[in-house]
């Protein structure tokens, strides 16, 4: 028979195994990714990740309180259930339904992008939010306002103060806690990732799609991230005088090449290329195989015999299809850690 004793110190050492492993929990928070992917271009530095400062980062992400009027989130033009992407527009709207000439990208696996927007022109994740909250279409704001806005919630202070220790709010605490979110948004967990960890296969139209996508768009849209997240041209009709990189560099050499885009979850992230013109990915496809312009700018990977252009067949397309398909990941769109 166990005696009270033992039966007390037993009863302890389950209360002290709980709290240790939430400690654990807590102090486990961190970023995951499986072991094929490259390791994340951002290193986090002086902003210590912590689930306090990622949760705060996400209650930023989804308050108007950061856009002039409140009306406009971050979420209003990145939506989970797109991939945050936009809700099916090629531009969105912002602060009194302006819009922008740019089409908003899709947000995961963040820590691995070298360089953000279309024209690659931030290089930094911690500097990344000044560029919406300041910009007059999207959500028209200064910092000090925001910052004195903020401030003004208890809530928000108690908030931040637990992340960041006691001190008034400032914009490098805005930004930092936005990284933690923003870095945090790992998508893995596609059927594409499965068949890498060999727990699912793949269909024979998905194997031979995925064959086709190697030769013929992996150089480009490389596995396992789906971007080089260089700058290129891949030969969009010229519609409207967006420079592109061009626009950063000043360089003749560089306008009119755009950031290549992962294609994870690019069936949710319709519509698609920098200003949204192509409503489905058959347009996609057939710009690739047909509809190409010849800019001197376009990407030598992109010719064939001398020719713009990627031969594709009806056959090839289908089974391209079928492979991208197996690229969204319904796990990360319906994460309830990532949602408001
Ligand atoms: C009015 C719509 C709108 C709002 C609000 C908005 N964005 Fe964006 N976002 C865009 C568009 C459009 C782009 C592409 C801009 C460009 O390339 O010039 C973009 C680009 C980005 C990128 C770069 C992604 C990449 O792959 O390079 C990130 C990250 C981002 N936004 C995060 C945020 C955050 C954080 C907020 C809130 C502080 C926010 N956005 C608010 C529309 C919006
Ligand atoms: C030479 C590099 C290169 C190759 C090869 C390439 N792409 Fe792209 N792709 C790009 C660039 C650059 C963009 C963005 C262009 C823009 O918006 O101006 C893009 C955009 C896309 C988009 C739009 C995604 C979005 O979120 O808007 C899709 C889909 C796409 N490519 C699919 C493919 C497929 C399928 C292939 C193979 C048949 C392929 N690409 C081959 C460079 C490339």
């Amino acid at each position: 028979m166990i005696s009270h004793k033992i039966r007390f110190l037993l009863f302890f050492a389950l209360i002290w195994n709980i709290s240790c492993q939430d400690d654990q929990d807590r102090s486990d928070f961190g970023l995951t990714y499986p072991d094929y992917f490259p390791a994340p271009h951002y290193q986090f530095g002086k902003n210590t990740l912590t689930r306090e400062g990622f949760e705060l980062g996400r209650a930023l992400f989804f308050d108007p309180i950061l856009s002039v009027d409140s009306t406009i989130s971050c979420a209003s033009c990145h939506s989970q259930g797109h991939a945050f992407a936009d809700h099916n527009t090629a531009l969105s709207s912002g602060i009194f339904a302006k819009t922008g000439n740019r089409n908003s990208p899709a947000m995961f696996n963040l820590a691995w992008h070298p360089v953000f927007m279309w024209d690659g022109g931030i290089n930094h994740i911690e500097v990344m939010p000044l560029a919406p909250i300041t910009n007059d279409v999207e959500m028209g704001e200064d910092m000090l306002r925001v910052v004195a806005k903020l401030k003004k919630h208890s809530n928000y202070t108690k908030r931040f103060n637990k992340v960041f220790g006691e001190k008034p709010i400032e914009s490098q605490q805005i930004f930092y806690a936005l990284a933690q979110y923003m870095s945090m948004l790992v998508s893995a967990d596609s059927k594409y990732d499965r068949y890498r960890q060999g727990k699912e296969s793949l269909t024979s139209d998905e194997q031979d799609g995925l064959q086709i996508f190697r030769n013929k768009c992996a150089a480009c849209h490389t596995e396992p991230l789906f971007s080089d997240f260089s700058l290129r041209n891949n030969g969009l009709e010229i519609l409207n005088d967006d420079l592109g990189f061009g626009r950063i560099t000043l360089e003749e050499g560089d306008i009119y090449k755009f950031k290549v885009p992962s294609l994870r979850n690019v069936v949710l992230t319709y519509p698609y290329m920098h200003d949204g013109r192509f409503r489905t990915l058959d347009q996609v496809l057939d710009h690739y195989s047909r509809g190409m312009i010849h800019h001197k700018n376009l990407d030598p990977l992109l010719m064939t015999n001398g020719q713009p252009g990627i031969p594709l067949t009806d056959i090839d397309k289908v089974k391209l299809k079928a492979f991208l398909n197996t690229l969204s990941d319904f796990a990360f769109i319906s994460n309830p850690l990532f949602s408001k």
